[in-house]
């Protein structure tokens, strides 16, 4: 525990000397999150890296997360602690398929969740997240949009989005694994809980819920529920700080399968190796940067709503 407090302090003072901003996802480890400047979902820390006036952004996240805060502030140094974590969402659709399905479908705009590589963002007109993906696809002009990778998400923005949609038939791996069975069950074990779940959860089991929202939308929801035991459709890391900001309220896992590998794969030691050495720097190269960056600043000018 000793050298955990240690390390932490460590981190901490690196940081500083460094000049440096360290940026956690909502699922990443708890120590990483304690360490951490800000913690939020991919559109708060995309932001806070673009806006931060320090020289060096710490990207605890996946290799996405550091490309996008590459592609927003490339007059900054962005290091990702580990470069094997990715995110195998972002990889199930390659440039060239986008190239293919953009040519079956021309003058579609294309909507790329931020959960892309760099390379296919750059061939994406718009991105979003989960927080505001209904807001981006109803600000495109045209009647028909195609939505990049997840069919879960695109599935669960074409229930209200007004716009006749299309999309690509990737997943999330770690949200797919939730099953109905699972959240019906914890629904009959927790009499009077309220579900709530990420939109890269599976249409089935987004049925069950009471709430739909991204992950920062789920401290918001945490906190105003009346309900005294909330069952959570996403990643395990979420439960640190929902725990911490209500620590009247009861949180449960409907399964022990929602554990993201490449987010749990960054330690504190990775970090201060990272910052001690300046080394696992991500960049994107000048071309694809300037169009990827398009796409981001389009995405960052619509704006965003208290719930989502
Ligand atoms: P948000 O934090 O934007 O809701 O995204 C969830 C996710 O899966 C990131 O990899
Ligand atoms: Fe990718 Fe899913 Fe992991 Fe998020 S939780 S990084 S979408 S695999």
């Amino acid at each position: 525990m000793k050298a955990m407090e240690e390390l932490k302090k460590e981190v901490r003072s690196l940081l500083r000397e460094k000049d440096a901003l360290m940026l956690a996802h909502n699922y990443q480890r708890d120590e990483i999150q304690e360490t951490a400047d800000i913690t939020g979902d991919s559109l708060a820390l995309s932001q806070a890296a673009a806006d931060s006036p320090r020289k060096v952004i710490v990207f605890c996240g996946v290799h996405f997360m550091a490309e996008s805060a590459a592609i927003l502030a490339p007059e900054k140094t962005v290091i990702l602690p580990r470069l094997d974590a990715g995110c195998p969402m972002a990889d199930m659709i390659t440039p060239s398929e986008l190239a293919e399905e953009k040519k079956k479908r021309p003058g579609v705009p294309v909507v790329a969740y931020v959960n892309t590589t760099a390379a296919v963002k750059a061939l994406s007109d718009i991105c979003c997240t989960s927080a505001n993906a209904v807001r981006v696809v109803d600000s495109l002009p045209s009647e028909r949009v195609y939505m990049i990778p997840d069919r879960n998400l695109s599935h669960y923005v074409s229930l209200f989005a007004k716009k006749k949609m299309e999309w690509w038939n990737g997943f999330c791996p770690t949200h797919e694994r939730l099953t109905p069975a699972e959240v019906v069950r914890a629904k009959a074990e927790n009499p009077g809980a309220v579900f709530v779940c990420h939109p890269e959860c599976n249409p089935e089991v987004v049925k069950l819920a009471d709430h739909v929202c991204s992950t920062s939308g789920m401290y918001r929801f945490a906190r105003a529920t009346d309900a005294k035991t909330v069952i959570v459709g996403t990643e395990t890391g979420i439960l640190y700080r929902l725990k911490k900001e209500n620590p009247e309220k009861k949180f449960i896992l409907p399964s022990r399968a929602l554990i993201c590998p490449n987010m749990k794969l960054t330690a504190l030691e990775d970090v201060a190796l990272s910052l001690r050495e300046m080394k696992n720097i991500v960049t994107v190269p000048e071309d694809i940067r300037a169009r990827a960056k398009l796409a981001l600043d389009r995405m960052l000018k619509v704006p965003r709503d208290s719930t989502s």
